[in-house]
């Protein structure tokens, strides 16, 4: 069998996700980045009310960002659940979130997620950080929002305050 058929013979049988597991190397190397890159902060519930649930660990936030104009947004759940978190994107549509900000449905992240920074990883660090996403046990959370302007999000937000308002 030639390689390219090899090839999209285990491109039909990993997609979307299956597959990653075997190499520790690159699960260990995703770890160290999503450590570093902070990504538990925003993305594990309890972690900005000082009790990160690590039960739920990347299963979703349960505070929002505000950013003025645009709207209250909550880091969304990484972990491979299938209708909650990442299990059906392929592993490319999670790099373009990763790196540009893209979602699969055409909508662009608020810029409170760090895609402008995580541009600089090389291709092998975004793959790797996917690949250990890939390594975590599904957790089953929906985030609410994101909540437009004029909406009432019904998480706890963050948000900037202007000088002098009460
Ligand atoms: C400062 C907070 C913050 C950090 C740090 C952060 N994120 Fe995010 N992330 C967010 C927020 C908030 C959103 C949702 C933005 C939106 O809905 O527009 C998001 C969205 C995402 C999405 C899109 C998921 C979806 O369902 O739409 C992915 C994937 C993602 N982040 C991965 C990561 C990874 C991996 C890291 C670390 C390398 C990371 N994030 C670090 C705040 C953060």
């Amino acid at each position: 069998m030639s390689y390219k058929i090899v090839a999209a013979a285990l491109a039909a049988v990993c997609a979307p996700l299956a597959c990653h597991a075997a190499d520790p190397a690159a699960v260990a190397r995703g770890k160290y980045l999503v450590t570093i890159a902070s990504c538990h902060d925003c993305h594990t519930p309890g972690y900005f009310l000082g009790k990160p649930d690590m039960a739920r660990y990347l299963g979703g936030s349960d505070v929002g960002f505000e950013l003025p104009g645009l709207g209250v947004f909550v880091g969304p759940n990484l972990t491979p659940d299938k209708e909650t978190g990442l299990g059906n994107w392929t592993d490319a549509q999670v790099v373009a979130a990763i790196q540009i900000g893209a979602r699969p449905d055409g909508r662009t992240l608020a810029p409170i997620m760090p895609y402008h920074a995580f541009a600089n990883l090389t291709p092998q660090d975004a793959q790797a950080i996917v690949t250990f996403l890939r390594s975590l046990p599904p957790v089953s959370s929906k985030v609410p929002g994101p909540f437009g302007p004029t909406q009432t999000p019904t998480t706890f937000v963050m948000k900037l305050v202007p000088p002098g308002a009460k």
